[in-house]
């Protein structure tokens, strides 16, 4: 198989999920019999060291006028990205800089660089809707994705970006190469492209699998993403480990006539125990922790207790989907805060997702804690989780170590 980020036919199936729904289509019942079921493939490339999805479903199923997030949800991700733009604004020292932001959501990163003296923004946003709000909001939003030819377009008319922005983003972009081609072109000759994703290293760490669902193609480490800026004569000079997404990485990254940072190539060092050994044995690790999941659940159904999910992410999906459908079913609702996703279902398992006044109106014994990368933030705000009258329970060991203390 070929590795869609080098090219090369060494790419490996490390774990197959067999048919999954769009991990973010929660859905009304009337468009039960309508939903989709697409194959989630998981595959390395031992040459370029690149995680990634085998034959990823097509964007237009993906990020649609139904997409549901919003950035300014969480408090945390919005203070998150206050500093990310404090850090970045002072690190490029550009008066007025034109920045531009890949996948710029509800417009709030780019709120967030006008206020700190951005001369110019421009988001790129395919899905409709919330690029619409960023509208509204006064931020100039193109409502399409980042691409090459699109980047061209732009700089003939606005010019070269000194800071290009991407959050959360690059590990969800379809055509990387072509993506990586657009920063090339968009970028100033002394400008600056910072991207940060959830990083590899985390997830083997602690077996995160519910990260791998239909719109994360990419599984970045600092190797990968090396060996994939040198393609495009790009350097790394620098990185910055993050809290958020359950463990991500900041990448800084310029045109390629720039040094490598020690911290960057101490990471990059770290990760020589990245192979093909060490990813099958990921692939074990997932599998034995969905058969215990599957097994808890299903001897909390038997004993009468009950569970709910908390919070109805994409992740969720995956593991839903993944574990036994009876399991999944024991799940008696999952509450949600944000109001296009209550009154709807879950994709694939069904299950309704309420609002999280449910929890105490009709309370269970156990929520399955499907925001375990929001855990520090819901544990001092919820009161059921402050008084322990609910338990958490954590789809893998590892997570549960993680936030234990
Ligand atoms: P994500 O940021 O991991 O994608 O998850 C976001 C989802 O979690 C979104 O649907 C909102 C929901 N959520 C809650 O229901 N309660 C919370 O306290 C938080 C932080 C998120
Ligand atoms: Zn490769």
């Amino acid at each position: 198989m070929n590795c869609r980020a080098c090219g090369s036919g060494s790419l490996k199936e490390i774990l197959n999920f067999g048919n999954m729904p769009i991990a973010n289509g929660f859905l009304s019942e009337r468009n039960f019999d309508k939903e989709g079921w697409y194959p989630l493939r998981f595959g390395f490339c031992p040459l370029c060291k690149m995680a990634q999805l085998i034959s990823p479903v097509h964007p237009n199923l993906l990020f649609n006028e139904n997409y549901p997030f919003l950035t300014a949800s969480s408090d945390w991700m919005v203070s998150h990205f206050a500093n990310l733009v404090d850090e970045v604004m002072e690190r490029i020292g550009q008066p007025n800089p034109f920045v531009i932001e890949i996948g710029s959501n509800d417009g709030s990163l780019l709120k967030a660089a006008k206020g700190k003296g951005a001369g110019k923004v421009l988001g790129f946003e395919p899905a409709n809707k919330i690029g619409s709000l960023a509208r509204k909001n006064g931020i100039n939003t193109i409502l399409a994705p980042f691409e090459y030819l699109q980047a061209q377009l732009m700089i003939q008319t606005e010019g070269p970006a000194h800071l290009i922005i991407a959050t959360n983003t690059l590990c969800h972009v379809h055509d990387l190469n072509d993506v990586l081609r657009g920063v090339k072109a968009a970028l100033a000759r002394n400008g600056l492209f910072v991207f940060e994703d959830p990083y590899l290293p985390d997830i083997l760490r602690y077996t995160t699998y519910d990260q791998i669902y239909d719109e994360h193609k990419w599984y970045f480490s600092v190797t990968s993403v090396v060996n994939m800026l040198e393609r495009h004569h790009l350097a790394l000079i620098d990185i910055e480990p993050q809290e958020v997404h359950g463990g991500s990485m900041r990448y800084y990254v310029t045109h390629a006539d720039s040094p490598i940072s020690k911290k960057a190539y101490q990471a990059y060092s770290q990760e020589r125990f990245i192979d093909l050994g060490r990813m099958q044995e990921f692939a074990g690790e997932v599998t034995y922790e969905i058969k215990n999941l599957t097994q808890t659940l299903g001897e909390i159904a038997r004993s009468g207790r009950t569970v709910a999910g908390y919070a109805a992410t994409s992740k969720s999906t995956t593991i839903l989907n993944s574990m036994g459908y009876d399991a999944a079913r024991a799940i008696s609702y999952i509450t949600d805060t944000t109001p296009v996703k209550q009154e709807k279902f879950s994709p694939g398992v069904h299950i309704p997702i309420v609002p999280p006044d449910a929890l105490l109106t009709n309370p269970v014994d156990y929520v399955l804690m499907f925001a375990w990368n929001h855990w520090n933030e819901i544990r001092k705000k919820d009161s059921i989780f402050r008084e322990k009258r609910v338990l958490p329970l954590w789809h893998t060991t590892k997570i549960a170590e993680k936030y234990s203390s």
